[in-house]
């Protein structure tokens, strides 16, 4: 490695924010909010990582950053103002193949693995709807490189854009004078950043109702009381069993609505998704990432699993699912309840699990609540359930006004515009 400070000066930074996190993990009698402010702002690392992150000019051609996909005010997630279930990336035309997910709470995620996931082993973790890459640093060059998305040509070409940037001489003191003349050096130092930002409690602000109801705050509505017993009764919703939530825990970290694990719910084939314009075009998931590992004995039982995203914000976040097929929460939600007993309504051509191949439908999990009922029997979860579901999940949303206590007016959640 020919520049050593990068490394000298970057990793201890990392390795802070880590420790952060596992101590914010472990709820090891630290109050959440001390270790919060251990983590604000003031770290360099996570600076840069910020102005990174909304810098247009590191896209070819210019006008696309992290940003315009990850638009703070979506909680992180957004489409780049295509107006389809997928983002366009920078080249004109161009489009994704999958729903923008929320960047918050990510920071909690494990990389790949086996874990345990509603008592059984299971694959949890990775980033990416199929779990491709195992962190932040390694997740951003996907979209600085993909041609659908940033279009860089290589790391020669993106630290020459980096280097031409206002925040350069930033850059230059976190990882050394010489940095732009090693390209792989450079373009590792803007990874270390970007994850350093997303880390930040910006990305985690757990200042929803729903947090402050946990932490004695305030109280539910009646309706969003209702809705939270249909989302966590075994009997109704279930829904917790893979979106965790912890009721007894007047730790918000406790419930990230999600165990990071993976699984085939055979949401419906999405026509306003340009690729799906090939009628031979499919996104199988976990397994496409776990043919790669030799170490993995029949992956294609993996085919059609997708990860279980976080809950939170999620009324900022549509389309649902990993292809956009829900334009509204009530539907990604009603598709639970009917999916199985009234398949027509949402597989109009009787053609059910139709955006996986007809040889691979069979994953689809059938046997697990609320999704276990036949055609024609009455589902889990009543209509005016599904609303009263659906008003407790907006208790998810951010506060715009939230600021960590101690801190001189520095708003937390839509600080994309701040500096
Ligand atoms: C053109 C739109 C676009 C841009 C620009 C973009 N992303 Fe994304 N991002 C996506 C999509 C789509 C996915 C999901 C892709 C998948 O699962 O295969 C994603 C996924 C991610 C994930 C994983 C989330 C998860 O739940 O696992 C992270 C982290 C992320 N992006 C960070 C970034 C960063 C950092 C940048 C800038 C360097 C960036 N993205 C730029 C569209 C974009
Ligand atoms: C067996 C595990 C499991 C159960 C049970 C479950 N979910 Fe999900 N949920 C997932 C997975 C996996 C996805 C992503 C699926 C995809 O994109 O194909 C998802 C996606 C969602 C989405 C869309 C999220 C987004 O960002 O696009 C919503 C909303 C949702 N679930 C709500 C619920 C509700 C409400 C319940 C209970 C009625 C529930 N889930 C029960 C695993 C589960």
């Amino acid at each position: 490695m020919k520049d050593e400070t990068a490394s000298r000066r970057g990793v201890p930074t990392i390795l802070r924010g880590l420790t952060v996190l596992a101590i914010a993990l472990t709820g090891s009698g630290y109050p959440l909010a001390t270790v919060t402010l251990a983590a604000q702002g003031s770290d360099p690392l996570v600076e840069l990582g910020r102005l990174v992150f909304f810098d247009k000019t590191l896209s070819a051609p210019a006008g696309v950053s992290c940003a315009s996909c990850h638009d703070p005010a979506k909680a992180f997630s957004g489409d780049n103002g295509s107006g389809t279930g997928v983002a366009a990336g920078a080249v004109k035309g161009s489009a994704g193949f999958r729903n923008v997910p929320s960047l918050m709470y990510l920071k909690a995620s494990p990389s790949l693995g086996l874990g345990v996931v509603d008592d059984e082993p299971a694959m949890v973790g990775g980033m990416f709807w199929d779990g491709r890459a195992s962190a932040f640093e390694d997740q951003a060059l996907g979209p600085l490189m993909a041609a659908h998305e940033m279009n860089n040509a290589g790391a020669i070409s993106l630290a020459t854009r980096l280097s031409q940037a206002p925040y350069a001489d930033q850059f230059q003191s976190l990882f050394g004078e010489n940095v732009f003349s090693n390209p792989e050096e450079a373009v590792h130092g803007l990874t270390l950043a970007v994850g350093a930002f997303q880390r930040s409690p910006e990305f985690s602000p757990f200042s929803s109702k729903f947090d402050a109801v946990v932490r004695g705050e305030t109280e539910f509505t009646r309706q969003e009381a209702r809705g939270l017993d249909w989302f966590t009764i075994g009997q109704k919703g279930n829904c917790l069993s893979c979106h965790t939530v912890d009721i007894d825990s007047d730790d918000p970290a406790d419930s990230l609505f999600t165990s990071f694990g993976y699984h085939a719910l055979g949401a419906p084939r999405n026509p306003d998704l340009p690729a799906t314009a090939d009628a031979g075009y499919y996104d199988l998931g976990l397994c496409e990432t776990l043919r790669k590992d030799e170490q993995i004995e029949n992956p294609d039982q993996y085919c059609g699993f997708f990860k279980t995203p976080t809950l939170r914000n999620i009324e900022l976040t549509a389309p649902y699912m990993h292809n956009g097929v829900f334009k509204t929460l009530r539907d990604a939600v009603a598709f639970y309840a009917t999916r199985d007993t009234n398949p027509e309504l949402w597989f109009p051509d009787g053609e059910k699990f139709n955006d996986l191949p007809e040889a691979m439908r069979g994953n689809v999990d059938t046997s697990k609540r609320p999704y276990h009922r036949k055609p024609g029997k009455r589902p889990a979860l009543k209509d005016e359930e599904v609303d009263d579901i659906v008003a407790f999940l907006k208790t998810l949303t951010k506060s715009v006004n939230y600021r960590v206590q101690g801190q001189n007016a520095s708003t937390v959640g839509t600080t994309g515009t701040r500096r």
